[in-house]
């Protein structure tokens, strides 16, 4: 979670400070039998990517509150902006296929050159819109981890510790901005 901290500077201007909680582990022995089986799937599934183009290999695998796990990885476009990212690719197989379970977690990794990346690689912005969605619509915390080579994984346990100020379809219902306020501008 996300703590917002509002200080008042003066009359006309607050300053809010946003905290993002975030766990670094270094090895797998704090994690459940499920999150390594989350692990080695995301790993797998990063060996199917279709990457002509980037040659950089991603896997994700989601983990649903009834136990369920779908696992997916990028696949690239000769027309570049028709590519999909892994996370968003697991997430939509994900929805379509259980439609009315919460999603719990995703984890995620990067394969380059053969190998996996030292580096923790975070999701892009686009994904934890996408992630956002999905713990909206089930009003359930995503734990995403960003795994690493060898056994590192940085754990976040909401999206909102990724993506603060996210944009929601909570918009559309509020007075100001509903669809047909929206259509009338
Ligand atoms: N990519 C992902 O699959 N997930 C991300 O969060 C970041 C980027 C993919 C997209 C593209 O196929 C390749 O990595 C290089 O950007």
């Amino acid at each position: 979670m996300s703590y917002l901290f509002l200080s008042l500077l003066n009359e006309d201007m607050k300053k809010l400070t946003i905290k993002h909680i975030v766990e670094l582990h270094e090895d797998y022995t704090q994690f459940s039998e499920e999150e390594k089986k989350l692990f080695r799937l995301a790993k797998k599934a990063s060996e199917h990517a279709h990457v002509p183009y980037s040659h950089f290999q991603v896997g994700a695998a989601v983990l649903m509150e009834n136990g369920q796990v779908y696992s997916g990885s990028n696949q690239e476009n000769a027309a570049y902006p028709s590519g999909l990212c892994a996370e968003r690719v697991t997430l939509s197989y994900a929805g379509a296929n259980s439609p009315n379970v919460a999603v719990k977690g995703i984890a995620v990794i990067a394969q380059y050159n053969g190998d996996f990346v030292k580096e923790l690689v975070a999701p892009c912005g686009g994904c934890r819109q996408v992630m956002a969605e999905y713990e909206h619509k089930y009003n359930h915390d995503i734990k995403i981890y960003i795994m690493g080579k060898g056994d590192r994984v940085m754990v976040v346990n909401t999206v909102k510790d990724l993506l603060p100020f996210g944009f929601s379809g909570d918009v559309f219902d509020s007075e100001n901005a509903s669809p047909q306020e929206l259509r009338n501008v």
